[in-house]
């Protein structure tokens, strides 16, 4: 479907995109106000696909209650190679992307990212969590990087981060921290990515905030409900291209609606 004006916020997150990789950006916002197709217009059709690798992460997807979800949320993990040595994977990975624009961009086209892929043999399964997790770190740490010696930038875009709120690593030490720990240190400290939060849960949002010293290490950015003005024009978007047309509101409908 054709995406409807949003110019304001679309100019703000490309000027954040265009400039070095700094801070966290959580984008708020209410429920249904349009933040997840803002982003979404955003990486399929507004980036110069040239420069950008993009990875979004929709945590609704899957739902997300241990450990293993959020790698299968996070995730596709690549069982068919036996590659465990970190480097290695993520230079052929990267080639792969490099090599295959034009099914990376049916990719990016259809699921508004390219598939982070992991090779299963980093994952260590049979390890503790907290091991998995440093692999987990180090392993994105080398793609960023690798990635961004290729003369790219990597956008990382985790949407319905609320839904992270009850991981924990065997059941006590919070995923959270060790996670945001680690989204700062790709942004404030080593300036490898872009990270995008994105939630309707503010007090969430607030949550994460305070909980992992995110102060002077991220901003926000609101994608709100359109005023009045803007929604009615809206109504008439919808009404050409959902119904082409096919029936006329008069004002007073359009109130209503
Ligand atoms: N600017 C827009 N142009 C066209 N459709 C939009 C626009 N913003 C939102 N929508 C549509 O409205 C619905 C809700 O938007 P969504 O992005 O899912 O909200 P949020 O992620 O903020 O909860 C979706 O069907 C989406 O496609
Ligand atoms: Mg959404």
């Amino acid at each position: 479907m054709k995406f409807f004006n949003r110019e304001k916020e679309i100019k703000e997150i490309l000027s954040v995109i265009e400039s070095e990789p700094q801070l966290i950006y959580f984008i708020y916002g209410p429920i249904n106000s349009g933040k997840t197709a803002l982003i979404r217009e955003i990486i399929r059709n507004r980036l110069d696909k040239s420069k950008y690798i993009p990875f979004l992460i929709d945590f609704r997807q899957v739902s997300v209650g241990s450990f293993e979800d959020f790698i299968e949320a996070m995730f596709e993990v690549d069982y068919t190679t036996k590659i465990d040595d970190i480097k290695k994977y993520v230079k052929d990975f990267i080639n792969w992307i490099l090599e295959n624009t034009d099914t990376v961009s049916k990719l990016i086209s259809m699921y508004s990212g390219v598939p982070l892929q992991i090779p299963a043999p980093v994952l260590k399964l049979e390890e503790k969590e907290e091991r998995r997790i440093k692999n987990i770190y180090r392993y994105l740490k080398e793609l960023f990087i690798g990635i961004r010696e290729k003369g790219k930038v990597p956008i990382l875009v985790l949407d319905e981060l609320q839904m992270l709120k009850d991981i924990s690593l065997n059941g006590n030490r919070p995923l959270l921290k060790s996670f945001f720990q680690f989204l700062v240190a790709l942004t404030k400290v080593e300036h490898l990515a872009h990270v995008f939060c994105v939630s309707s849960d503010s007090l969430f949002i607030e949550h994460v905030y305070s909980a992992t010293d995110l102060e002077g290490r991220a901003r926000y950015i609101l994608v709100d409900d359109f005023e009045k003005k803007e929604a009615l024009e809206f109504i008439d978007f919808l009404v050409k291209e959902l119904l082409k047309g096919k029936i006329v509101l008069n004002s007073k409908e359009k109130e209503k609606i």
